[in-house]
């Protein structure tokens, strides 16, 4: 017992002394901050911003949260490849995990996180599937091996080995010159917003959150003490840290 007890004391040793300085009082996100009352342009501004910033890498990885037909949910990054007022674009395969539960489910949640500038992002809505076209767009983008990559994955389904995987791709890199056929379960989807949160991490841990909701999603109407009329459909209010 005392043995297990000191194993399993060295083993999560040091995690709770690790402690990140986020933002310091004199760079708190007041309402006044905000570019815009829409949603939608306070990401852009964001992104915009981080976007430009050499510490973050992969500005645009999130992680996306689906839930299956028994109500069990999961969650995995992908990479954003577009947004618009509709929502946020990503690629996938229709076939997998995420696949299969949005097939049954299609209230999804994604998260930004940007550690560099102690900002996060995390949205909720409905996703819907993008249009073929786009996805066959998309795809002819996409560097030839990514494009091989995306034919040989059957997304999410055990296979036998690496070496499994490494044999099929020299067999269709041998099959498929510089055109490389898109798999045709593999396509886009958007995530179109009903809520959005933007936090701000603050080093006292009286961290900023201010969450945008769509005033179509919501009964609510705003009061202008805690809800506030935005713009183009939006409210937004302060959520405690
Ligand atoms: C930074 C990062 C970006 C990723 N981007 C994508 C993506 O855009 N599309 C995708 O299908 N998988 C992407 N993946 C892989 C997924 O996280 C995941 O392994 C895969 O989609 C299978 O997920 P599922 O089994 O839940 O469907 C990414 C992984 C990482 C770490």
């Amino acid at each position: 017992m005392a043995l297990r007890d000191a194993l399993r004391r060295q083993f999560c040793s040091g995690l709770q002394a690790m402690r990140t300085p986020y933002h310091g009082k004199g760079k708190v996100l007041l309402e006044e901050h905000l570019p815009s009352g829409d949603a939608m342009q306070v990401f852009k501004h964001w992104f915009e911003e981080v976007k430009g910033n050499p510490s973050v890498i992969e500005p645009n990885a999130m992680c996306l949260a689906t839930v299956n037909k028994e109500g069990f949910p999961s969650c995995r990054m992908v990479l954003c490849k577009g947004y618009s007022p509709d929502g946020f674009k990503f690629f996938t395969h229709y076939t997998s995990r995420k696949g299969q539960d949005l097939e049954a489910n299609d209230n999804a949640a994604a998260t930004f996180y940007w550690a560099a500038i102690s900002r996060s992002v995390r949205i909720e809505g409905k996703v819907e599937k993008l249009p073929m076209r786009e996805a066959e767009e998309y795809f002819r983008q996409r560097p030839h091996s990514s494009q091989i990559g995306a034919l040989l994955s059957d997304q999410s389904k055990p296979v036998a080995g690496r070496e499994a995987l490494v044999r099929i791709e020299k067999e269709l890199s041998g099959k498929y010159g510089t055109v490389v056929p898109k798999p045709e379960k593999w396509g886009g989807y958007v995530l179109k917003p009903t809520t959005i949160e933007f936090w701000q991490g603050q080093t006292d841990r009286i961290h900023d959150r201010i969450q945008f909701i769509k005033s179509s999603s919501q009964q609510q109407q705003p009061d202008n003490k805690i809800l506030f009329q935005g713009e183009n459909g939006w409210m937004y209010q302060r959520l405690a840290p």
